[in-house]
Order: structure tokens, then C-alpha cells, then sequence
């Protein structure tokens, strides 16, 4: 049989370079999609440059890697940015980014792929933040919206394509990278299992609901969090 084709958006860094490995390493061809940071390709891994809040630069990008593949049998809308700047100290461009990103980033990938997919599924990456809030309302309130993406598209797309989310709560990433000791030590506090998220927690979280094993759930969000929304 065919491998199976995975297109990964944000695959460059963090959860989507630890999903790159995953997928690669149980035998899937991947598509990597970054917006500044190279990559080179290998026999099964080939990275597009794009940008996810540009429509046009996405359809480009998803139409070249649907040609080099020829199929596509998952999703995973992973890139995000974070603002360092947080509601309310933000203007009009601030927010357009990260609307753009985050949010109309998704819905751009998710039409890109879904005339393509005969079935399969697609997984985005919302956060805890969504669910509990966190400490940039703009940035919550995009990943919420990915939530309700997701349960309606499942919605719309069944039996076809199973839609799914992740949540993840602190993973140890270059989103990560201004969080000060006090703010680390604080989520390993508030976090049940004592310790902040590897990418490869997340990435296997995101494979699984890939996976035939998930093969009955569609619409659902999977919590990757450590219990830090028990807290
Ligand atoms: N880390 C956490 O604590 C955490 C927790 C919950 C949810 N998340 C979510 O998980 C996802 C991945 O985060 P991460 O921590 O792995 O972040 P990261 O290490 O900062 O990586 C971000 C990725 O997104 C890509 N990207 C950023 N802007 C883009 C754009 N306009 N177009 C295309 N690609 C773009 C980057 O590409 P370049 O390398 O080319 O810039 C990079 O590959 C995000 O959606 C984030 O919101 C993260």
C-alpha cells in the first residue's frame, strides 16, 4: 500500500518538528510547512515555505505538495504565534497577526486540503488557554476559536474526514523561551504530574487521533496538559 501523506503546518520548530519525526517515523510521508525557518528535505520529508494568514501563499504552497505527493491523508494546523505584547496593549496590526495566524491560518490550510481528501483526518492545535484562559486574552481567544472550528467541521465533514483538536497546556518550545523562572516554576507547580509538556507529548497525542486507533472519535478535543486544568 501507498504511505500515507501528512501535511504539517509550523513544522520547522517545537510540536510540529517532534509531529515531522513522529508521522516520519511510522512510515507516513510528510509535507512540512514553515514560514522563515529552512529546512532541508529527505527522501520522505519535504518542507514548503508559507504563510499561513495569506491565503493565496497557502493554496501555492498545499498545490505544490499535493502535486510532488499526490494525496493527502492528514492535517495538522499546528502553526501558531504567541504575543509578547498582550491585550490590551495591543494595536489594530497586532491583532490583525494574530487573528491572521492563529485563527484565519486554519480555516486557510483546512479549505486548502479538504477539495483534495478523500478521507482521512484533519487535527488542530488549540491550547488550555482556550479552556481555563491564560495570560493574553487576544491569544486565548484564538485558540478557542479553534475549537469551535473544529466540533462544526466535524459536523460538516462527516462520515468523510474525522476533525479533531489538541490542547496542550506549557510545552517546552521557543514559545517558551521569555517565560521567566518564577513563570516556569509556577505551571510545573500548577501542573498534576510536576512538569511542563515535552513536543513529543503533543505529537503523540496528534498521531493517535491521526491514527486508526481514533478511528471512532471526530469533534473532540484531546488534552495534553499534565492535569493543569484540574488544578
Ligand atoms: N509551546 C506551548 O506552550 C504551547 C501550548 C499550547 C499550544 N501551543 C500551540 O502549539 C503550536 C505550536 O507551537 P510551538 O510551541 O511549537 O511554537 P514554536 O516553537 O514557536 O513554532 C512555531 C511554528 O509556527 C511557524 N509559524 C509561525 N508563524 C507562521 C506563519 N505566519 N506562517 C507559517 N508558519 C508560521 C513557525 O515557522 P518558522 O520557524 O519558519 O518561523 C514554527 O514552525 C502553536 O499553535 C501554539 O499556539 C503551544
Amino acid at each position: 500500500m501507498d504511505r500515507k501523506v501528512v501535511f504539517i503546518t509550523g513544522a520547522s520548530r517545537g510540536i510540529g518538528a517532534a509531529c515531522v519525526r513522529k508521522f516520519s517515523d511510522n512510515g507516513w510521508n510528510v509535507a512540512g510547512f514553515y514560514k522563515q525557518t529552512r529546512i532541508e528535505n529527505t527522501e520522505t520529508v519535504k518542507y514548503y515555505q508559507c504563510d499561513v494568514a495569506d491565503a493565496s501563499s497557502v493554496q501555492k504552497a498545499f498545490d505544490q505538495a499535493f502535486a510532488d505527493f499526490g494525496r493527502i491523508d492528514c492535517l495538522v494546523n499546528n502553526a501558531g504565534i504567541f504575543g509578547y505584547k498582550k491585550y490590551p496593549n495591543v494595536d489594530e496590526k497586532m491583532i490583525d497577526e494574530m487573528i491572521g495566524i492563529n485563527e484565519k491560518g486554519v480555516y486557510w490550510c483546512t479549505k486548502s486540503v479538504l477539495a483534495k481528501m478523500e478521507s482521512g483526518s484533519i487535527i488542530s492545535v488549540s491550547s488550555t488557554v482556550a479552556q481555563v484562559g491564560g495570560t493574553d486574552p487576544m491569544y486565548s481567544a484564538t485558540k478557542a476559536a479553534i475549537l469551535g472550528f473544529t466540533k462544526s467541521l466535524a459536523k460538516v465533514m462527516a462520515p468523510k474526514i474525522r476533525v479533531n483538536a489538541v490542547a496542550p497546556g506549557a510545552t517546552d518550545t521557543d514559545m517558551m523561551k521569555n517565560y521567566d523562572a518564577d513563570r516556569k516554576e509556577f505551571l510545573i507547580n500548577a501542573t498534576l504530574l510536576k512538569k511542563i509538556a515535552q513536543p513529543e507529548d503533543v505529537a503523540n497525542g496528534i498521531y493517535f487521533l491521526a491514527s486508526e486507533e481514533a478511528g471512532h472519535i471526530t469533534g473532540a478535543c484531546l488534552d495534553i496538559n499534565g492535569g493543569y486544568v484540574l488544578r
